[in-house]
């Protein structure tokens, strides 16, 4: 499924995008690249990173990638300064990169528990303060964008640690609209629901899984990664400039059930 890309909406911003190795994040980096863009593409895995990064720049874009743990306080500072001195101060964040498992709740295991609230939320607050503090020193205004999930609103079985996680996604994204907006920084989440990506594809490829999930989509599909990049896209954007705070639903109306 191809999205149709406006020229140049995001010339002369620089985005930070967490996640930007693989399936969504990647996604969003070339869509916000397309757009003109600077990227900072910032993984834990370093191959993906920079093979995204070089894409781009063989499309002309300037990016650069970046190793870090968004779970990581030290890893995240290094990453914006890496970031903010390479390609310029970071008016758009991306908080993409996320982790997900299926465990029976009377499973769970502290260490599953504690390591998807690191990623997945705390990589959030992490990331959010570091580019918003140096925003507010500099007086520049900016934007967030969270990856937040349908699992925000609904419960589904064996994913509470997730749930729990985006669920925690929602509240910083408001509650940092809140703070921020005095900076003139805004703050969105978008919420997929089942995406084509590594996260979903060995369940997309068990038919039994696939033929209980498809359906309770109204659309009667997954997304591509590039329909959520859209979103973000929007959001990154100034003609969302009066959006903050919002979360967004990309899931071909999953949750109007
Ligand atoms: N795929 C879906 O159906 C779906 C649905 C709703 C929300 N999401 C969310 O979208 C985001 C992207 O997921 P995806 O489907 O593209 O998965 P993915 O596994 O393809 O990509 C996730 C990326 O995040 C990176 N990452 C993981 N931990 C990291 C860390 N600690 N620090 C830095 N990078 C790290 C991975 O290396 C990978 O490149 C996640 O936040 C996920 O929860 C996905």
């Amino acid at each position: 499924m191809d999205v149709p890309v406006p020229a140049g909406r995001l010339s002369g911003h620089v985005a930070f995008v967490t996640g930007g190795g693989s399936g969504i994040g990647r996604a969003v980096c070339i869509r916000l690249a397309h757009e003109c863009a600077s990227v900072a593409v910032v993984d834990v895995v370093a191959d993906t990173a920079e093979a995204t990064a070089a894409l781009l720049r063989e499309g002309g874009a300037a990016a650069i990638a970046i190793v870090a743990d968004v779970a990581s306080k030290e890893g995240v500072e290094a990453a914006v300064e890496t970031a903010w001195n390479g390609l310029g101060p970071v008016d758009i964040l991306v908080n993409n990169a996320g982790i997900m498992g299926y465990r029976p709740f009377l499973r769970l295991s502290e260490a599953d528990w504690d390591r998807t609230m690191a990623v997945n939320a705390k990589g959030v607050f992490l990331c959010s303060q570091a580019v918003a503090r140096r925003l507010v020193a500099a007086r520049l205004p900016g934007t967030i964008v969270n990856m937040s999930s349908v699992v925000s609103e609904v419960a589904i079985e064996f994913q509470s640690h997730y749930a729990a996680s985006k669920g925690a996604v929602r509240m910083l994204t408001r509650a940092m609209a809140l703070e921020l907006a005095a900076h003139g920084i805004t703050v969105n989440a978008i919420a997929p629901g089942v995406v084509e990506t590594s996260m979903t594809a060995e369940l997309l490829a068990d038919p039994a899984v696939a033929e209980v999930t498809l359906p309770l989509i109204p659309l009667g599909r997954a997304a591509a990664p590039d329909e959520i990049a859209a979103a973000v896209a929007f959001m990154a954007s100034p003609d969302a400039r009066y959006v903050t705070g919002a979360t967004l639903a990309v899931d071909g109306g999953y949750l109007l059930r």
